[in-house]
């Protein structure tokens, strides 16, 4: 399978920080934040992987990462959304890299602790459809959030009042080939975006989408209180991390500190 990290958007929220680089590259701890998804995704084995990003500082993701073969990925592609046009917009521009397969999507401003290998492997498994990854929070109103029928997922609502249950769809979405066709079926929401909430919704029409709930701690970092919430996470409970371009731990390991 092939991973999609999307790192478009303009992080208005976080400005001025990201009034001289992008988002996605702002320090969580002591990487950058692409870094957690990137290495969320090689850790799950999937280490053909597409960048979308946007924006004015979108040439300072080259800077950083080249062709990624420091981190690990063996093919790293690039490609560019103009505009903010919401998440399913930014999604449209993997068509080809995607290239009829299954894919793994991933925002580029979520952090997990742990893995994503056994959803993913069920996934691999699973004949068509989409999978979501949900988890248990006490902010529902911020996310995308489920209703469920007897455990079963029958509606996701985009940042709703009243939440019908604790349960936030988090930034990892697993999609077969159909979610571009679903993709350019979409009508931008009351915030003017394409929502990758009604790609999923589009997916329980169908009858056509599973979920799974996620091990450890996720957070996003696309405001203040998240990105600081996101670094102590890190540092008091650890993240799936890029071991091979580990600064600290290179150091670590010469001077013994
Ligand atoms: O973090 C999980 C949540 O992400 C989900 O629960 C929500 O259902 C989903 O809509 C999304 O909510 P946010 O409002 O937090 O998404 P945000 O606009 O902050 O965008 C998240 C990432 O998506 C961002 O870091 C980069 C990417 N993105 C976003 C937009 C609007 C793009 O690549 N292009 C875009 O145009």
């Amino acid at each position: 399978m092939k991973g999609v990290i999307l790192a478009g958007g303009l992080g208005t929220r976080l400005r001025p920080l990201t009034s001289v680089t992008n988002k996605h590259l702002l320090a969580v701890y002591d990487k950058p934040m692409i870094y957690y998804p990137i290495q969320c995704l090689l850790n799950a084995g999937v280490n053909e992987i597409l960048i979308v990003t946007g924006g004015e500082h979108a040439g300072d993701f080259l800077k950083l990462l080249g062709n990624g073969k420091s981190l690990g990925i063996k093919e790293l592609h690039y490609t560019y959304q103009e505009g903010e046009g919401g998440i399913a917009d930014a999604l449209k521009l993997a068509e080809d890299f995607a290239d009829g397969e299954k894919i793994i999507v991933v925002l580029g401003d979520n952090i997990i602790e742990k893995d994503i290998k056994r959803a993913v492997g069920d996934f691999f498994t699973q004949s068509s459809g989409a999978k979501i990854l949900l988890k248990e929070v006490d902010d529902p109103q911020r996310f995308g959030v489920v209703r469920f029928e007897n455990d079963r997922v029958v509606e996701i609502l985009e940042k709703p009042e009243n939440p019908p249950s604790n349960f936030a769809v988090t930034g990892i979405y697993m999609y077969d080939n159909d979610v571009f066709e679903i993709a350019r079926t979409l009508k931008p929401s009351a915030r003017g975006e394409l929502e990758i909430t009604d790609v999923n919704n589009a997916y329980i029409a169908r009858g056509d989408l599973t979920y799974e709930t996620l091990d450890g701690w996720w957070t996003d970092a696309g405001t203040f209180e998240s990105l600081y919430r996101a670094a102590k996470l890190v540092v008091e409970g650890g993240a799936n991390r890029c071991s091979g371009v580990n600064p600290r731990r290179e150091v670590g390991a010469g001077a013994g500190s």
